[in-house]
């Protein structure tokens, strides 16, 4: 049976999308007889952009699971450019794609496309990144982002000397000099980054052991749109010039909550003089997403830490997701509460997250076979 025909009404809700491919596949000529026949499904799989690895990876992961449980997928970048990726939904849509899973560009851009495909009965997968102002979105997964935010700050004070290798307390009183990047304002998660990660400074900040020495403490002022690498690189670059006398000025941590953001941080500072490594008195930098080229950085003791967030489960969460639409049933949520789109609160599944550092490369990155020896040595994914 042909996929247009299986639509044969609009059909309201995941439910009864799974309904309608479960009895279309039980009728199937090929043979299906329990739930609904994989191949004859499709899911339309829309990336953010290809500029980051990160998403070149959740990308790869998801089309390779979906592919491996049997479902066609449609996977398109959208290159960081909001009207491309509305562009791709739609055609996604009318191309008769039977599941949607989204990682948006920007959080509120989508709700039109968005209601086109609920109208088809087609069930919204969030991925990564919730989908702001419309009812249009059914699930959502993706990991614990206050808490990814706690751990940017924490391996930040821990770089800085407050926390020992355990995340408590060394009992420093010394008072050092910070600044603070956050995330794009258009993702949701930028601002449960930040909230983390200030949540978890703010005692240092209070009590004088730390001090942004910009004045620069509200996530309006330290956001970087798009995330870009060379808008980071800029911004540190003018507060080098405008607070840390072109180089000379004690600046010894950067909050940095992705990869690239920390990289752009990197070279202003190495630009400015500071030195080209932590032990040379480069400052301390976090990070997120342990991006190859951060992971090198980070064994040869240039960048920090970053967060390892394994998209090979994300994916796994994604695809156990579209597999339960495609049955008819409900994926099951771990989080029914944090996640308010402003028009429902998304049911959501949540995985954790882990702090990498110079001496756990090789067992969280290494012997799970995220990134190989080869790679973290030549910073370059093969
Ligand atoms: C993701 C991060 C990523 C950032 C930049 C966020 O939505 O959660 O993992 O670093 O986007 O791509």
């Amino acid at each position: 049976m042909k996929r247009t025909s299986m639509r044969i009404a609009a059909v309201t809700g995941a439910v009864a999308l799974g309904l309608s491919l479960a009895a279309c596949s039980g009728s199937s000529s090929d043979g299906g007889s329990d739930g609904a026949a994989a191949e004859d499904i499709t899911v339309g799989v829309a990336m953010p952009t290809e500029t980051s690895e990160r998403w070149i990876a959740d990308g790869d992961a998801v089309q390779s699971q979906l592919e491996d449980a049997g479902y066609d997928v449609d996977l398109q970048f959208a290159n960081d450019d909001i009207p491309t990726q509305q562009q791709q939904i739609e055609q996604m849509v009318t191309n008769g794609a039977d599941i949607l899973v989204v990682a948006s560009i920007d959080g509120t851009a989508l709700a039109s496309q968005l209601e086109a495909a609920k109208e088809k009965g087609i069930p919204v997968i969030a991925y990564d990144r919730l989908i702001n102002g419309t009812d249009a979105v059914d699930f959502y997964v993706t990991f614990d982002n206050y808490q990814v935010g706690v751990q940017q700050a924490q391996s930040l004070l821990r770089g800085l000397g407050y926390l020992d290798e355990n995340y408590e307390e060394t009992g420093l009183t010394d008072e050092k000099v910070i600044e603070l990047f956050g995330g794009s304002p258009d993702d949701n998660n930028a601002t449960f980054f930040w909230n983390g990660a200030m949540d978890t400074l703010q005692p240092y900040l209070d009590d004088g052991r730390l001090t942004v020495g910009s004045g620069q403490t509200e996530f309006d002022q330290a956001a970087t749109l798009r995330w870009d690498q060379a808008t980071a690189q800029k911004r540190m670059e003018d507060l080098i010039t405008s607070t840390y006398s072109g180089g000379s000025g004690q600046l010894d941590g950067v909050l940095s909550p992705f990869d690239g953001i920390s990289r752009g941080i990197i070279t202003a500072l190495q630009n400015a003089g500071y030195g080209d490594d932590i032990e040379a008195g480069l400052p301390v930098v976090s990070g997120q997403d342990s991006e190859i080229a951060s992971v090198k950085l980070i064994n040869d003791g240039v960048q920090f830490a970053s967060i390892f967030k394994d998209t090979r489960s994300l994916a796994s969460e994604a695809v156990t997701a579209a597999s339960a639409y495609a049955e008819g049933d409900e994926p099951e949520a771990n989080d029914t509460e944090s996640y308010d789109n402003g028009n429902k609160v998304v049911p959501s599944f949540l995985l954790q997250s882990d702090i990498v550092v110079q001496d756990n490369i090789q067992s969280l990155l290494v012997d799970s076979g995220y990134w190989t020896e080869d790679e973290v040595a030549s910073g370059i994914a093969d």
